[in-house]
């Protein structure tokens, strides 16, 4: 497996992965997912890492599943592809990730960024799912995260025509957390990521958890959810420290305890 698939940086408590198969448009190959989820899992067992930011290059973030490994795989081989496991591996990182978005996120690479807590986009950025013009449909989440996203009915416009939706379109419709200028979209997926990391990691786990058990729980579930994980963070040093910074008019200093 190739390492420089996806290249590794580190920025103090954030993690920086960066897809790099520019001769295909970081199309998502198995080596790279691999590689990818690897990181991500290495970074998640860090109790250095604090945030994890995934990024493409200016002029593409993903083109997608790899078309050319695709095109021969049998309806067997499609069945049991080790590629469809790195997607819930992904999700169930717990350190939050965000994704920072230049040019194209087609396909599995829009649903790579949809996967993430955060978008930060380029006025570059272009999402979609044109796996319908390849006589599939999206395999990686993509009608699923689009429809509780946007609501059933812009999904299925996206997923059946395989329209693109630019940056700005993205941001009213709730997908993109911030557009940014063209030279400016990593830098700013950064600082964000270090605001993220400034916090109290346990809290910020905490707090990854019960937004995302709003997806996947009835309210009062959800609610019942959120309060056990509320009590979790009670149990923190870190919200003493926070409590009493507060108090003394200071920053806190957390130390993930
Ligand atoms: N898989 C494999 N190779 C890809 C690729 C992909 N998804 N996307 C681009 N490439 C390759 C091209 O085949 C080409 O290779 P060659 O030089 O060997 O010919 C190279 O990257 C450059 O591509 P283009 O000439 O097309 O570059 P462009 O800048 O003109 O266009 C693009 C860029 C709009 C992203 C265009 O390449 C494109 O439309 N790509 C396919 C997007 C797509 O259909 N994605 C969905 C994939 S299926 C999927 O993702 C399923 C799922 O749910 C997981």
């Amino acid at each position: 497996m190739a390492d420089d698939v996806v290249l590794a940086e580190r920025d103090g408590a954030v993690a920086v992965a960066r897809l790099n198969r520019p001769d295909a448009r970081n199309a998502l190959s198995a080596d790279l997912m691999e590689r990818l989820t690897g990181l991500v899992e290495e970074w998640d067992a860090d109790g250095e890492v604090r945030c994890i930011v995934i990024a493409g290059g200016d002029e593409y973030f993903a083109a997608g599943a790899d078309i050319k490994a695709m095109r021969d795989r049998s309806f067997q081989e499609a069945m049991t592809t080790p590629t469809a496991g790195y997607w819930p591996r992904l999700w169930s990182c717990n350190t939050p990730m965000i994704a920072a978005v230049s040019g194209y996120a087609l396909g599995g690479g829009c649903e790579l960024a949809l996967l993430c807590d955060m978008i930060v986009a380029s006025e570059t950025a272009e999402f979609g799912q044109p796996e319908i013009r390849l006589g599939i449909i999206p395999g990686a989440g993509g009608t699923q995260r689009l429809a509780r996203v946007l609501g059933k009915q812009r999904a299925m416009e996206l997923v059946i025509t395989g329209r693109r939706m630019g940056a700005a379109e993205a941001h009213a419709a709730g997908i993109v957390n911030r557009v940014t200028g063209a030279d400016d979209w990593l830098e700013q997926a950064l600082d964000l990521a270090g605001v993220v990391a400034r916090r109290p990691p346990i809290a910020v786990r905490l707090a990854k958890q019960a937004v995302k058990a709003a997806d996947e729980t009835a309210l009062s579930a959800g609610l019942d959810h959120e309060r056990r994980l509320y009590e979790l963070a009670m149990a923190t040093e870190d919200r003493i420290e926070g409590m009493s910074a507060f108090i003394d008019k200071r920053q806190p200093d957390f130390r993930g305890r």
